[in-house]
């Protein structure tokens, strides 16, 4: 028997004095995407802005469905959107917010499984991490440093060749 562990780690900030001009625009275009949520089951309004490499920004939001399982996430609809538009981009970043101005929480919203698995996707196919913001109430951050650290044992698409 041998135990496997993999340590996570994130950092958090208070607030966004320590961000440049771009990180601070790509966290704007996750609040703008987020006011455009499609979201009359759950009323939890979520918004993704992903970063490609050639500076491109690609927002999502989830899009709800009375059918609910048909419904899709923010993350999912920016890099699937980003993905099928600019198949050969890679990512740099996204950021992810809700809607705080709508929803009564103080916490900051982590992505779901599915969303973390489709990220680990994009990122296993690129030479470099992506970087993940979170974007919390007033200024604070969580920034996790790749998809990997989100989803330490996720599925490796090597096992499917
Ligand atoms: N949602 C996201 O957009 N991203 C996540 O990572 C978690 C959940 C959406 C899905 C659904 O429309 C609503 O939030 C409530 O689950």
């Amino acid at each position: 028997m041998r135990e496997v562990k993999i340590e996570s780690s994130l950092t958090v900030f208070e607030d966004y004095s320590s961000f440049t001009e771009a990180e601070l625009n790509l966290f704007q275009k996750a609040k703008e995407a987020c006011k455009n949520a499609y979201a009359p089951y759950s009323k939890f309004y979520v918004g993704a802005a992903l970063l490609m490499d050639d500076g491109k920004i690609i927002t999502g939001n989830n899009q709800e469905n009375a059918v609910y399982p048909c419904g899709l996430c923010a993350e999912r609809v920016a890099i699937f959107h980003a993905s099928s538009q600019f198949p050969n981009q890679t990512y740099q970043s996204i950021a992810i917010t809700i809607d705080y101005d709508r929803i009564e929480i103080d916490d900051v919203a982590f992505p779901c499984g599915s969303c973390r698995q489709v990220l680990f996707e994009y990122e296993s196919k690129q030479p470099d991490k992506i970087k993940i913001y979170l974007l919390g109430r007033n200024e604070q951050v969580i920034i996790v440093n790749s998809v990997e650290q989100l989803l330490p044992f996720g599925f490796s698409n090597k096992l499917l060749s």
